[in-house]
């Protein structure tokens, strides 16, 4: 496998090295920093009693914390996804690969994805591919990596700013509708960091989905990943746009697919907050690519049994015993998510 020098290889060493670099920039303040969980000093449990793992559709996550789609398709992606799926098998919790796209059209790529299987064979595992692709491609989407899930990316604002990205948004709810019937596994749809709104929810559940990763902004941001990319015109305007994971899991309908959150999820605390907003578990991407960077399966292992260690801690803090008790916390909300309650009507 090299694929480095096609251009789709490139993009995704591009990506990789980018999403790196705003993992490193110094403001990381985001929406989860304007919700604040009241302290009661007289709440809490015995870390013992603590329990993890958490209902998801019809199976059990042994963790509300998992590793969200990011790469694949070169040599360079395919050492990240080597140490972050043996960190999965290491701590139990579930992965998404990235979007497997690049090895259905170019099948010499394929191992540099089939390694999240082979090194975890009886792990959670979920396999991503973009919006748009046929039920055919699903199906070869989740045989490549026997997958329990087949994650599907919405990427509307992505795809804008990149120069060979589509500008045809509009025969997307009908690929959708016949990849949701064709696929063997849950379909679990997802955004790519710019939010899942109200509306759409309502649209995926109508449409049959499941499960939805409301990715929102305020963490990895692919407006300024493909506008660092592309010479010419400059997208640097749509930097920030969308909404956060904490605005999206307030303004979610009912009903709904069971909710997933993600996009600037930096710390344990962010994962209980995203709980106590009636997310199931939280996806991480970019604070986990940080230590998979150079290949180390052992830090990568490390950082994310450190996260469920204090995951653990927390909710002895605040008192939950199992992830599902966390929706019972008192918070506060703040600055621009309680303005956003405010202008939507939510109260
Ligand atoms: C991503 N993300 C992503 N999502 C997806 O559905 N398919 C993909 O192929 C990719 N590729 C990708 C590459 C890299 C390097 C990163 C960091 C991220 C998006 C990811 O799953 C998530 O939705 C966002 O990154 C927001 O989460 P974080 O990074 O703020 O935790």
């Amino acid at each position: 496998m090299s694929e480095t020098a096609s251009p789709s290889g490139r993009r995704k060493d591009d990506h990789l090295r980018l999403a790196h670099d705003q993992q490193t920039a110094p403001s990381r303040r985001n929406d989860f920093d304007d919700v604040q969980i009241l302290h009661h000093a007289l709440e809490g449990l015995d870390a013992d009693q603590v329990r993890l793992d958490v209902p998801v559709l019809d199976r059990t996550w042994s963790a509300p914390v998992y590793i969200n789609g990011m790469t694949g398709g070169t040599d360079r992606t395919a050492r990240v996804n080597r140490a972050l799926a043996i960190a999965a098998r290491e701590t139990g919790i579930a992965m998404a690969s990235g979007s497997v796209g690049i090895a259905l059209d170019d099948p010499s790529t394929a191992p540099g994805f089939r390694v999240i299987r082979e090194e975890n064979p009886d792990g959670f595992v979920m396999a991503n591919l973009g919006i748009g692709r046929s039920a055919d491609h699903a199906l070869r989407a989740v045989d490549l990596l026997q997958a329990d899930a087949l994650q599907i990316h919405l990427n509307a604002v992505q795809e804008t700013v990149m120069p060979e990205g589509t500008r045809d948004f509009s025969r997307w709810p009908q690929a959708l509708e016949a990849v949701v019937a064709a696929s063997p596994v849950p379909v679990l749809v997802k955004e790519v960091g710019f939010g899942l709104s109200r509306r759409t929810l309502t649209r995926l559940h109508e449409m049959g989905v499941q499960l939805a990763d409301v990715s929102g902004v305020g963490g990895t941001d692919f407006a300024r990943i493909e506008n660092a990319r592309r010479p010419g015109e400059d997208y640097s305007f749509l930097a920030g746009h969308g909404q956060s994971a904490v605005c999206c899991l307030l303004d979610a309908p009912t009903p709904a697919p069971q909710l997933l959150a993600s996009g600037g999820v930096r710390t344990p605390l962010d994962v209980i907050k995203a709980l106590a907003l009636g997310a199931r578990a939280a996806g991480v991407a970019g604070a986990f690519l940080k230590p998979a960077y150079d290949g180390d399966a052992e830090h990568a292992t490390a950082v994310i049994r450190g996260w469920l260690s204090q995951l653990t801690e927390l909710m002895a803090l605040f008192g939950a015993e199992t992830p599902a008790a966390l929706t019972g916390t008192d918070l506060l909300l703040r600055g621009r998510v309680r303005e956003y309650c405010e202008l939507t009507g939510l109260d």
